[in-house]
């Protein structure tokens, strides 16, 4: 089965950007189709290794096999980015310290204190930026949690470091890997055990999906969450599955677009009058931008900026634009934008007028043209 490989099948030689067309192919037979079918199945005749719809199935094996050789370690696919989340966590032994950042994706956030209040895990907040903080919070702690850049305050983590350290002490370290991809970033190659990705983002890429997955470089952890998707039941239709390999073919294409992209657009709102702040850590200026060139290879997509005037205005800028969506998610191939804390559930640690935008793969003018005029009616 595909997802037992590790990451280093035939096409382990390649070129990521090779390897996310050519991985989770039929056998090239006389009539065998270019794509993987849609294997809809509940049910398998006995004898063989699937068994039953629930443990496994070649649509999913397909994508697995994809985001394994992009992330370097044999992949588990789930229902949604928070269903691997969940299964993740599922492993720890009850009263387990787990380390998290305080800035983190609130639905991350809500399931550790959500753990937390019911007395299954302790954590422990850090800003994960700060890795002095983060080494404190090491002794005594089951799984570091580390979600860098973090959504949607683009902090950066010394990764390399505080992964080697969490290893050395024997805690598992576990990276949200959803901003960057494997394309940007490889935390199983720094030594992590797992790493994870929102595919509903930026692998799948046309907001059509969601989907979750789990890279696990440690064998007994890998079946540990193997039996949490089989008897959790929190697994991807294979309709899914498909749609999120159709569109990790042309990933390292959109992220490349849409990286420029926003980039250009960082620059542009850097020097913008209705702007307070902009946060992306491909500027030189980012308190980031050091740590990030050290180990990324590009710097995302996804920026996040602080519209003067307060959240009146930061609302009034999100509800003015043509183009750009006012919505929720990332990673799409159209550019989204929306004030955080519209949802009550954001961190107080992120200002009230902060704005997140994911670049697509638009034309830069045209992106620039909306957003100059979404910002001069916002200041109004
Ligand atoms: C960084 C990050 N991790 C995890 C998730 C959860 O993924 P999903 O929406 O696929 O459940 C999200 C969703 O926004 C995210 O931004």
């Amino acid at each position: 089965m595909m997802n037992e490989k590790n990451g280093k099948n035939e096409l382990g030689d390649l070129h990521p950007d090779s390897q996310v067309v050519a991985a989770g192919r039929p056998a090239r037979t006389p009539d065998a189709p270019l794509n993987p079918p849609i294997e809809l199945s509940s049910t398998f005749h006995a004898g063989g290794e699937v068994g039953y719809g629930r443990f496994g199935n070649e649509s999913w094996f397909a994508l697995e096999e994809a985001i394994s050789l992009l992330e370097g370690a044999p992949t588990l696919t789930f229902a949604s980015g928070m269903a691997a989340i969940n299964a993740a966590l599922s492993i720890l032994p009850r009263g387990s310290v787990v380390i998290a950042s305080k800035n983190g994706y609130t639905g991350a956030m809500k399931v550790l204190r959500t753990l937390e209040e019911s007395g299954a895990i302790a954590v422990r907040y850090v800003d994960v930026s700060n890795t002095d903080e983060v080494l404190a919070a090491l002794p005594g702690s089951a799984m570091l949690w580390v979600e860098s850049p973090t959504n949607p305050a683009l902090e950066v983590a010394d990764l390399p470091l505080i992964i080697a350290e969490a290893k050395r002490a024997q805690i598992i370290a576990a990276v949200d890997n959803t901003f960057s991809t494997g394309l940007i970033q490889k935390p199983i190659e720094m030594g992590a055990d797992i790493s994870m990705n929102s595919v509903t983002k930026f692998i799948a890429g046309h907001s059509d999906v969601l989907i979750g997955s789990l890279s696990i470089s440690n064998a007994e952890i890998f079946n540990k969450i193997s039996d949490a998707r089989k008897f959790g039941g929190a697994i991807p239709g294979p309709f899914e599955a498909w749609l999120a390999l159709r569109g990790v073919r042309t990933l390292s294409v959109r992220l490349e677009r849409a990286q420029a992209n926003a980039m250009e657009l960082a620059t542009r709102l850097s020097k913008h009058p209705a702007v307070e702040r902009v946060r992306y850590p491909g500027l030189a200026s980012d308190p980031h931008h050091e740590r990030a060139a050290k180990f990324m290879k590009g710097f995302g997509a996804v920026l996040s900026i602080e519209v003067k005037g307060g959240a009146a205005a930061a609302d009034k800028a999100c509800e003015s634009s043509k183009l750009i969506t006012y919505a929720t998610s990332l990673g799409g191939v159209e550019s989204l934008w929306e004030r955080r804390h519209r949802w009550g559930s954001e961190s107080p640690t992120i200002p009230i007028n902060l704005v997140r935008i994911s670049v697509g793969i638009e034309n830069i003018d045209d992106l620039w043209a909306d957003i100059n005029q979404a910002l001069s009616v916002s200041q109004r």
